[in-house]
């Protein structure tokens, strides 16, 4: 079982850019083994950009992420950055198209262990079941033949192929219908009680935060910073306005005399 107190990863200072634009600046949290951290805010704040940078995706202009886990720190842009020990599944992170749904979850193991096919085999399908995909012809479906919530748990399953110690989810639940969706959330649950696994979520769904989420980072649009980090409860009861509105409401009230906030582009 992971330490509780054990730290995955450090952000350090960092700030977001974008087109030019400075989305945020001055981040600074860390993520620790596993805990399930939400990152909240209004729509085109930056919290999918944060998660690239987390991943090592994209370089950060001002600031740092480090992997510090076992001891020894590595930046997560230098050059022996964390790829093993980060599992990333994001909406437009989908699986190839051009392979059976076993074939992308064995890719991995292809790629960094020594395992025979028989091995891959077995871990794939251990893995898709660990999702909640026991069925044995999911394993050789192409990915286009599966629901939306399918296709969404057996990228959660390949992001999981490597044991890694952290799972990047960019909201997961986006397009499921709330059945489905609230599924999701036993998944998210079970893999943190069962795996250990540290799970970064980007959610705009309360009762998904409130369910699994034991701190929440709030990326204010307006202030451009993160101005609240802690347990979901405690924020709603106690953090800033905006952040009490957003967690009680599920939606954010913007001052008045302040810019609009700049809306995601639909994808
Ligand atoms: N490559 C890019 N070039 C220009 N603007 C971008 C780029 N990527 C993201 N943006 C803009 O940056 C803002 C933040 O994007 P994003 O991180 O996706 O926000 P969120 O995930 O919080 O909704 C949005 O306004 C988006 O349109
Ligand atoms: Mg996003």
């Amino acid at each position: 079982m992971a330490d509780d107190n054990e730290v995955l990863m450090r952000v350090d200072n960092l700030s977001l850019h974008a087109g030019g634009r400075e989305l945020q600046h001055s981040l600074s949290f860390d993520v620790r083994a596993g805990e399930v951290l939400a990152i909240v805010g209004a729509s085109g704040c930056g919290k999918s950009t944060l998660l690239r940078h987390m991943i090592g995706l994209q370089a950060p202009r001002t600031g740092t992420v480090t992997w510090v886990a076992g001891g020894k720190a590595r930046d997560v842009h230098g050059d022996d950055p964390p790829r093993r020990e980060i599992g990333v599944a994001f909406q437009a992170g989908a699986l190839w198209s051009s392979m059976t749904v076993g074939e992308n979850l064995m890719l991995p193991l292809e790629l960094y262990t020594a395992l025979d096919e028989a091995q891959r085999e077995a871990q794939a399908r251990a893995k898709l079941a660990l999702a909640g995909l026991p069925d044995a012809a999911t394993f050789d479906a192409e990915p286009a033949a599966l629901s939306g919530g399918m296709r969404k748990r057996a990228a959660i399953a390949r992001a999981l192929m490597l044991d890694p110690p952290l799972l990047c989810l960019d909201e997961p639940s986006a397009g499921l219908d709330p059945l489905t969706s609230a599924r999701l959330d036993d998944l998210i649950q079970h893999l943190k009680h069962e795996l250990g696994t540290a799970i970064v979520l980007v959610t705009h769904e309360l009762e998904s935060l409130f369910a699994v989420a034991d701190r929440v980072l709030f990326l204010d649009v307006q202030a451009r910073t993160a101005t609240a980090l802690g347990p979901p409860a405690d924020l709603r009861d106690q953090g800033p306005e905006p952040v009490r509105e957003f967690l009680t409401r599920g939606r954010y009230r913007p001052h008045p005399t302040a810019p609009r906030a700049p809306q995601e582009e639909a994808a």
